[in-house]
């Protein structure tokens, strides 16, 4: 797990950061007496291996993703300092480094003139930016798919703004015949385009969604927490890759650098098309901005304190793998397609499976092959269990049997869901293991389908 070299590169940069204050007077630390502190790490450690290898290739499950090691180190390193990206009393080179790296991420999607910032995840990202959606249209519903990450459903409720589900088509995405009959009817104020479903990485139809704009004027909000970065692969199927094309004409959008973007957790990013959307951030803070007349961050966020760890780990990973079609970080999600349509393949080609849809980024969703869709459900936790007991690590997820409309073939749809297997392929590392994890999931498989008969 340790990669030992990048460890021992850290004490030297450590030195490099602490020869920076070499001109104040000495002063005696907080340390602990190193016996203790190695005994406290210890058991520390000792806690933490009670997780799931989430660093590994085997690990395919959830939405888990290793930091690289040059952001974990980035990360270690600006704790020595601690500086806090809420204002730039508190964090003048972290907030600086924050500004640079937002902007690279915004020019993956052609915006330079924009407002934008990190913040805790996905789900604070998305608050903010339904936030500024419901000011904007007061009393205006906001409309999300299905599909659309529960947190939408919730930030509506703490937000108290008025919304409405849109029906998915089979294969997960918003059906856009039904958000063209819903906006016919108006009273839409925001339509949330979800690029990369939390479920099956499924891409909403942002052309459609914003052919509608155009007709009905409401706003777009892309939520591309988990594929905004696919912007930059180059192997994406036709319709996805035209809807990421034009993640840059929606009004907001979020991406999560600690989903793909090699980040560790605590770092979301929110993005406004229209930098006018900082008025609505203006408060009086009395204490807080005294060092600079320029907008801090913290002006143009909903959260106060901030890690400017973040911010150093996200700058220093883009200046080792900027974000670039054609460049190592795009091939890094690409071998993760690439991964994610290999397992596709083997499972299609399979008389015991039965798999939804083509991946549309890098999840795959199958369930093994039964007399009836309840049948299948049981069937598919165990086979997760039995896999976890080999250390292959893949995710249970209750998806609408419509999904699989198309392959449920003899199966008796006894369900209005299926409990199906799922597989995050987000790992560079994962194409290089499919044939490991195809012949785990296989003899697992075996293993539970056999002891059916
Ligand atoms: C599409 C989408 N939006 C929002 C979120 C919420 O993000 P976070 O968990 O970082 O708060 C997720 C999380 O998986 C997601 O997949």
């Amino acid at each position: 797990m340790l990669d030992r070299e990048t460890l021992g590169v850290f004490s030297e940069i450590a030195r490099k950061l602490d020869d920076g204050f070499a001109r104040l007077p000495a002063f005696q630390n907080q340390s602990p007496e190193m016996a203790r502190l190695a005994e406290v790490l210890g058991a520390t450690a000792e806690r933490l291996r009670d997780n799931y290898p989430y660093f590994h290739p085997l690990y395919a499950g959830q939405m888990l993703k290793p930091p690289h090691p040059v952001a974990r180190l980035a990360y270690a390193l600006a704790m020595w300092i601690n500086p806090n990206n809420h204002a730039l009393d508190g964090g003048r080179a972290t907030s600086a480094m924050e500004k640079e790296a937002v902007e690279e991420i915004a020019g993956m999607y052609g915006w330079t003139n924009f407002l934008g910032h990190l913040c805790g995840g996905g789900t604070m990202a998305n608050l903010e930016a339904l936030w500024v959606a419901g000011q904007l249209r007061p009393g205006k519903k906001i409309l999300f798919s299905e599909q659309a990450h529960y947190t939408h459903q919730r930030i509506s409720g703490v937000l108290q703004l008025p919304f409405e589900t849109v029906p998915c088509d089979a294969r997960g995405r918003m059906d856009a015949n039904s958000l063209a009959t819903r906006v016919e009817r108006g009273d839409v104020g925001t339509v949330v385009a979800t690029i990369g479903t939390t479920a099956t990485g499924s891409v909403d139809p942002l052309p459609e969604v914003l052919a509608l704009r155009d007709k009905h004027g409401f706003r777009v909000h892309a939520d591309a927490a988990y594929g905004g970065y696919f912007a930059l692969a180059d192997d994406l199927q036709e319709e996805a890759e035209r809807a990421l094309a034009r993640i840059g004409e929606a009004d907001s959008i979020v991406i999560d650098p600690h989903k793909h973007g090699l980040q560790p957790y605590g770092c979301g990013c929110v993005l406004f098309r229209d930098p006018e959307v900082g008025r609505l951030y203006k408060h009086d803070s009395p204490y807080t901005y005294f060092s600079s007349a320029e907008l801090h961050l913290g002006e143009i966020s909903l959260e106060c304190s901030r890690p400017g760890a973040a911010a150093a780990a996200l700058w220093a990973t883009q200046r080792l793998l900027p974000l670039k079609k054609g460049g190592e970080f795009a091939r890094g999600l690409e071998r993760g397609r690439k991964a994610a349509r290999a397992l596709f393949e083997k499972l299609r080609a399979d008389a015991r499976f039965v798999t939804a849809f083509a991946p549309e980024l890098d999840i795959v969703v199958f369930a093994p092959k039964a007399a009836s869709v309840s049948e299948a459900s049981v069937l598919s936790r165990k086979i997760f269990e039995a896999a976890a007991k080999r250390d292959l690590h893949v995710a249970v997820a209750e998806l609408p049997i419509h999904f699989w409309e198309a392959n449920l073939g003899a199966m008796k749809g006894d369900r209005e869901t299926l409990t199906c297997l799922r597989s995050v392929l987000m790992k560079p590392e994962h194409f290089d293991w499919i044939a490991r994890i195809w012949d785990l999931l296989s003899l697992s498989a075996d293993e539970i389908l056999r002891a059916r008969n």
